[in-house]
């Protein structure tokens, strides 16, 4: 199969950039995550600080990006930030009867249609830039209450991110900006604030211009918060827990913290550490000694810990602790908070590839985007595990985040599910922008245990050239930093080139993009430099199609398509399988994600280089992976074997395997028996007579598998199905937040799947839940998300409902009509169960 050119899709104009049971181990763990688990990441606040979620009961209005008029007024003169305090929209009172309410996290990029627009190409074609005014900027409204009980606290407001250039308003004063789209900014607000009485935040937020040459969504689409504390506190990411090997089993924790006295005393201030296991057994403690702060300064405290006996975290078992800084004075507590970490340790060793815990491990790694179907950017927290969780049913053990700092709850699933990170930066600069986002990066997750590698850029064709001086520079100052920050992890970059010159030799290990010419040579001529796939694969597939047709914009989900710059499934990871000095990849990408439709352009919208769908359904090749990434025994038998009108017509059926050997029948008669090769896949030619085909796994001469592909008749009834087995213990979250993940499927009168059905399917969803989001995974589809309809695409279709916050019950029906009659609807009911919700702003 002729690869398909990148130069190509750019002279034709379309410009780019560049059935099985789930595992129980990988529920189990998610589950674990939703029952009221209490949070990861790098700081949770606990008494006497408040972290107040600052999600619920916003106001929304599109503004516009060239005309003030439409603008709320904002910018109609030159005079809008004359005088503090002059911004009406921005004050207690101001109407907003006409905005409409939403919650955050929201993205309104994905709530907008599909503009054929070839400068829209990258993004996924929605209206979005300086040529779309009209729906390019937003603004954002909330009045809240600072209670009378606040007074003395220092209060600070803290987007975890939003898209884009963000400016934030409290009551008529402007406060702070915010430019890039992916790295959290707080804004201290205190002297803004009414003790006792209504206030209120306007955020203007403008996605005019992107960061990134994929979808990036447009909204305040993470979470945002509001944080009170004692003028003495901790400082934001300061709190540090590093384990240190010592000699035995015993780990030292070397633990550090800052202290920031923002208040009008001087004070004498000690931290101290309390450190919990999994079961809230404390294990260690630890204490600093007291120290002199003055006002508005601050001081370092450090101390150390030891650890007998730890559990380490690790793939298999994601073993987390949890240690309790508190800052005292006078054995009073003033600030405290919770910190997450896990005891493992990494090598990356040039000779033989990455150890975990002392023993190698490949990485088996996917790079991801952040946008799911039917929400955008904008994903409940429950999905980063439902999402991480697909992965981890296929083998995978590693994500990356590309190409931009991730949202804290990927991290926090991550950690909690054994996924390793490789966790990167939006702006390969060091810049003062750049430095700062790299640096919010790492201060932020540093104490996470998933991440195991840091990187600082992408693709940086100025700064891997090699009459480019300051790519070696400005990487040489970006990797120094990140020592400086965090000296326990590797930093590298995602270098598609030849790792000679430019940003390379900064980098403690060396990643390579595509390129399967260069490794071995590199790895000869460096043989003291560890080296991995930082982006390989950019296979391309359409899930549930076996043809390759340029008319229809779909791709064979065959393991034979893929572009000039990359490679199949089979081929790259054939190549780093085998050489063990090869610390393992990173295939380019785990979902579908919008934009970048390559290689076909409108109406293609999204991309076709997941090994799922943008809804997480699997493509075919899921199942090379899993055989090859798992020991679970894996059976997978395609295509579908539905194909009226092509009777006595060759048509290639697949196995992907790791058992031993597999005979396929038709129709019970056998097409021979073959062995499986290592690392690849098996092939059959079979004239189509309807019926079944069967296939039959074989490992140590016993039969281990089957499976069955059957002719399908007419469709007779609709299917839904929850993605958690949870549902049977108490049922989702009744806290407004939780979602329950639907698939929709049809089904014959033999209760069979009907792979090519493309019904439209209406849903209702009724009691105490809310349908946000719909999806199929068609990378041509111009359908609403947020409609409740969705058609199904090769017999599948995803709905994503979320609870209120009362408990009760969720019902959701499912209606198809053929040929004016509606066939028997499905319906389920999903119970949300009363849990403590996380405190919130009032
Ligand atoms: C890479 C790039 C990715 C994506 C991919 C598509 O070069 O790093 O962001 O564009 O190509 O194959």
């Amino acid at each position: 199969m002729s690869p398909i050119s990148r130069r190509d899709l750019l002279s034709s104009g379309l410009a780019l950039s560049t059935s099985s049971l789930l595992a129980r181990s990988v529920w189990a763990r998610t589950a674990a995550l939703l029952g009221g688990a209490p949070e990861t990441g790098s700081a949770t606040a606990i008494a006497p600080r408040e972290q107040l979620l600052f999600d619920f009961g916003w106001k929304f209005q599109f503004g516009n990006g060239t005309d003030p008029a439409r603008d709320l007024g904002f910018g109609s003169n030159q005079e809008s930030f004359a005088k503090t305090g002059d911004f009406k929209f921005a004050r207690v009172g101001y109407d907003d009867s006409k905005w409409r309410p939403l919650n955050l996290p929201h993205d309104w990029a994905v709530e907008l249609p599909f503009v054929w627009d070839d400068t829209l190409l990258p993004h996924g074609y929605k209206p979005l830039g300086r040529r779309y005014p009209e729906t390019s900027v937003g603004w954002y409204r909330r009045e809240f209450d600072i209670p009378a009980r606040d007074a003395g606290r220092r209060i600070a407001v803290e987007f975890d991110g939003a898209f884009r250039d963000v400016l934030v308003f409290v009551n008529g004063c402007f406060i702070g900006r915010n430019d890039n789209g992916y790295a959290p900014f707080r804004f201290d607000i205190t002297d803004f604030l009414a003790v006792g009485q209504k206030n209120c935040i306007v955020a203007r937020v403008d996605a005019s211009f992107g960061d990134g040459w994929f979808y990036e969504g447009a909204g305040i689409y993470r979470h945002v918060w509001l944080n009170k504390s004692d003028p003495l506190h901790l400082g934001q990411w300061e709190s540090c827990v590093r384990p240190k090997a010592t000699d035995g089993k015993a780990v030292n924790l070397e633990l550090a913290s800052v202290v920031v006295n923002e208040g009008k005393n001087f004070e004498t201030a000690a931290v101290s550490w309390q450190v919990l296991d999994a079961a809230g057994k404390t294990v260690a403690t630890a204490d600093a000694p007291a120290q002199a702060i003055d006002v508005d300064g601050k001081a370092s405290f450090a101390a150390s810990a030891k650890l007998s006996d730890p559990a380490l975290w690790s793939v298999d078992a994601p073993n987390l602790y949890t240690a309790i800084v508190a800052v005292k004075t006078d054995g009073k507590t003033r600030d405290a908070e919770r910190v997450s970490f896990g005891v493992r340790f990494l090598r990356f060793e040039a000779d033989h590839g990455f150890f975990l815990n002392g023993q190698p491990l490949k990485i088996q790694g996917t790079c991801n985007h952040q946008d799911h179907a039917g929400v955008g950017a904008a994903l409940p927290n429950r999905m980063q595990a439902f999402r991480m969780g697909v992965l981890q049913q296929m083998g995978c053990n590693a994500v990356r985040t590309s190409h931009n700092m991730p949202t804290p709850e990927l991290v926090e699933a991550c950690d909690r599910l054994g996924l390793m990170m490789m966790c990167e930066t939006r702006q390969m600069s060091s810049s003062p922008e750049g430095m700062a986002q790299l640096e919010a990066m790492i201060k932020r997750y540093r104490n996470s245990p998933s991440i195991i590698i840091w990187s600082i850029g992408n693709e940086e064709w100025q700064l891997q050239n090699d009459e480019a001086e300051e790519g070696a520079k400005i990487a040489a100052t970006m990797v120094r930093r990140c020592h400086e920050l965090d000296p326990t992890r590797v930093v590298s970059a995602a270098v598609n080139g030849d790792n000679e010159k430019g940003d390379s030799d900064a980098l403690d290990i060396i990643g390579f993009n595509y390129g399967l010419n260069r490794p071995d040579g590199y790895h000869k001529e460096h043989p003291t430099r560890p080296i991995y796939g930082s982006e390989t694969a950019s296979t391309i597939s359409t899930r549930g199609c076996y043809q390759t047709d340029s008319l229809r914009n779909t791709l064979s989900a065959y393991d034979v398509n893929h572009t000039e710059w990359s490679q199949l499934a089979e081929e790259w990871w054939t190549f780093y399988a085998t050489r063990e000095w090869e610390a393992g990849g990173f295939a380019w990408t785990g979902f579908d994600y919008r934009g970048e439709p390559t290689p076909y352009g409108w109406p293609s919208i999204n991309s076709n280089f997941g090994i799922v769908d943008t809804c997480g359904f699997p493509k075919d090749n899921f199942f090379y992976y899993k055989s090859w990434w798992t020991k679970e025994p894996v059976l997978h038998l395609f295509p579908h074997w539905t194909w009226e009108g092509r009777e006595g017509e060759e048509i290639p059926v697949w196995v992907h395997s790791n058992l031993d050997e597999v005979e396929l029948f038709l129709n019970g008669k056998s097409l021979g028996r073959q062995k499986v090769p290592r690392l690849g896949h098996l092939e059959w030619k079979v004239r189509y007579e309807p019926g079944a085909i069967e296939a039959q796994g074989w490992k140590d001469g016993k039969l281990v598998l089957t499976e069955k592909r059957e002719t399908t008749g007419p469709i007779a009834a609709l299917r839904l199905t929850a993605d958690r087995t949870t549902l049977d213990r108490g049922g989702i979250n009744a806290d407004g937040e939780d979602v329950v993940v639907l698939t929709v499927d049809a089904l014959d009168s033999a209760g069979r799947t009907l792979p090519t059905a493309e019904n439209m399917i209406n849903f209702k969803v009724s009691g105490e839940g809310a349908l946000i989001g719909v999806g199929n995974g068609d990378p041509n589809c111009h359908e609403s998300d947020k409609e409740p309809r969705r058609s199904l695409f090769n017999g599948l279709a995803q709905a994503i409902v979320q609870s209120t916050k009362t408990a009760g019950t969720i019902v959701i029906e499912a209606r198809t009509v053929v040929r004016d009659k509606t066939v028997a609807p499905s319906k389920i009911e999903i119970t949300t169960k009363q849990v403590e919700l996380r405190p919130t702003v009032a």
